[in-house]
């Protein structure tokens, strides 16, 4: 199983989502994260994501910001999208309904019927990124749950 997670930047929500992702499933499948946008490409998490991420055990220290590319399409069975904004970016950059189906908004997947989106917490503090954290953490054990081993 090959799992994308998606935000815009590739520095906050995607890389918290990827790096939560990973402590839950086997080590045969694949986790990667991606941006919409190739602004920050080369980069570390943002230091909060880092250290938010630390707070609880995970290290994303080592992640490195990409952006989504047309291979990503063919080679992943599931595309998260953090908010609505990035899973329109990324559904209009679908070729074919395969390639459409692979994509939903991860909260929507996870079931959270409270939230729709993760927001995006560049513009807040430490706590705005401690929230993404509990929801992202919560939203995986949900699609885990979903996902054949
Ligand atoms: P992300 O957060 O999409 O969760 O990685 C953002 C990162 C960078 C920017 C916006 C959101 N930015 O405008 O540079």
């Amino acid at each position: 199983m090959k799992i994308l997670m998606v935000c815009l930047g590739n520095i906050c929500r995607s890389p918290l989502a990827e790096g939560i992702m990973k402590t839950k499933v086997p080590k045969s499948f694949i986790v990667d994260s991606a941006g919409t946008i190739s602004m920050h490409e080369g980069e570390h998490p943002d230091k909060r994501a880092i250290k938010t991420a630390a707070n609880h055990g995970v290290d994303i220290s080592k992640q490195r910001s990409r952006p989504i590319t047309r291979t990503d399409f063919e080679t992943f069975d599931k595309i998260y999208c953090m908010d609505i904004d990035v899973y329109a970016d990324v559904v209009s950059k679908a070729k074919n309904e395969d390639e459409r189906q692979k994509i939903s908004l991860f909260l929507e997947a996870a079931g959270d019927h409270k939230n729709a989106e993760v927001p995006d917490p560049y513009w807040g503090d430490m706590k705005d990124f401690e929230n993404v954290f509990q929801l992202l953490e919560k939203g995986c054990n949900a699609i885990k749950e979903q996902i054949p081993k």
